[in-house]
């Protein structure tokens, strides 16, 4: 059966769409990989993966005749700035590997770029064609990696697509050492511990979006027709942007003892050099992207479910 492999299934993103590739094209379709030895935590076809051994990677895409590829695995920006080698080793010379297997093998493939493709220079929302200098290492490879896409779809014909991630909030797998990770932890704060130090400053804003959302854009993206999709670099996408302070004051709102403090950190200038909001009207002309959820309906959604996995009883 032509199956659809993950690598980084094990992250934030992969463990939330495995399973929803799942529940779509049936357990044995879809082959989760990722460091790890193995695991049971996703429940189906798991083999372990490292996207910097390009042999190994082209084996499994052979042994199980797989058609599709959602390449997650990456060191995101925080990460990547604590082993910059590292991170242009997997985010970069990972990706390369397997857009050669896509042109071997004729692959379909989703690879998620970020807003990190931004940096100062950038307006202060980001248009879809736009000054392109991050300061970060993990910037540096999404910007190359946009280019090596754009790259091998023009150049060989790979039918690789592509979105700038905003920050991604979600309650299952936790967040991979991202700038954005504060807007996941301040959740698991306001419900276990009544109170949170925020490594952002209150009035740092950035673009976000909501996991159910995310999912939506990835798998329409790769639905679309090919001629629809005339971005080969990355697509803008978002839904909401808002500052550290508002969305500590959202779950105030549902939390009304909940405290908040600011130390920022080095991760405070990695914010700063991103744009606030991002303009995502190509995403919307080309393929109908829309997202569903606003700030304070994925504060409603979040709290639902963090309350039910964490078995907190919902206010009276
Ligand atoms: N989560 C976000 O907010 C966000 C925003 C923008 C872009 N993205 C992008 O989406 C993708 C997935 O992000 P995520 O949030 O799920 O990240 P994550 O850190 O939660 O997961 C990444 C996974 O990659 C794996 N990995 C690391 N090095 C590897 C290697 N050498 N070989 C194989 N696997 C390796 C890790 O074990 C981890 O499970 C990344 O490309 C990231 O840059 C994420």
């Amino acid at each position: 059966m032509p199956s659809t492999l993950v690598t980084g299934a094990l992250g934030q993103i992969g463990s939330d769409l495995v399973r929803t590739l799942r529940a779509q094209h049936g357990a044995e379709a879809v082959l989760a990989t990722d460091l790890r030895e193995t695991d049971t935590s996703l429940g189906g076809l798991y083999e372990p993966l490292d996207v910097r051994d390009g042999e190994r990677l082209k084996a499994l895409i052979e042994q199980y005749e797989v058609d599709t590829v959602y390449h997650l695995a990456s060191l995101l920006s925080a990460r990547g700035e604590q082993a910059p080698e590292l991170a242009w080793e997997v985010n970069v010379n990972g990706l390369r590997y397997l857009l050669e297997g896509a042109r071997a093998r004729k692959l379909k493939v989703f690879w998620p770029s970020s807003i990190a493709v931004f940096g100062p220079t950038t307006p202060s929302t980001a248009p879809q064609q736009t000054v392109l200098e991050p300061t970060t290492m993990y910037g540096v490879t999404k910007v190359a990696g946009e280019l090596l896409c754009q790259y091998y779809a023009t150049r060989y014909g790979v039918d690789v697509r592509s979105l700038r991630y905003p920050g991604l909030i979600s309650y299952g797998a936790p967040p991979g050492g991202g700038t954005t990770d504060y807007a996941v932890e301040i959740f698991y704060a306001a419900l276990e511990d009544g109170q949170y130090t925020c490594f952002l400053a209150p009035e740092t804003r950035l673009p976000m979006m909501y996991m159910p959302d995310a999912l939506r854009a990835t798998l329409g993206l790769m639905a679309a027709p090919a001629e629809q999709i005339r971005v080969r670099t990355s697509y803008n996408v978002t839904a909401f942007s808002f500052s550290a302070a508002e969305l500590a004051a959202a779950l105030q709102e549902h939390v009304p003892n909940f405290t908040v403090t600011y130390a920022p950190d080095f991760r405070q200038a990695i914010a700063d050099s991103w744009p606030d909001r991002v303009d995502d009207s190509a995403a919307r002309a080309d393929w109908d992207w829309q997202p569903r959820y606003d700030l304070d309906t994925m504060v409603d959604d979040m709290l639902v479910h963090l309350r039910e996995k964490l078995t907190i009883p919902s206010n009276p």
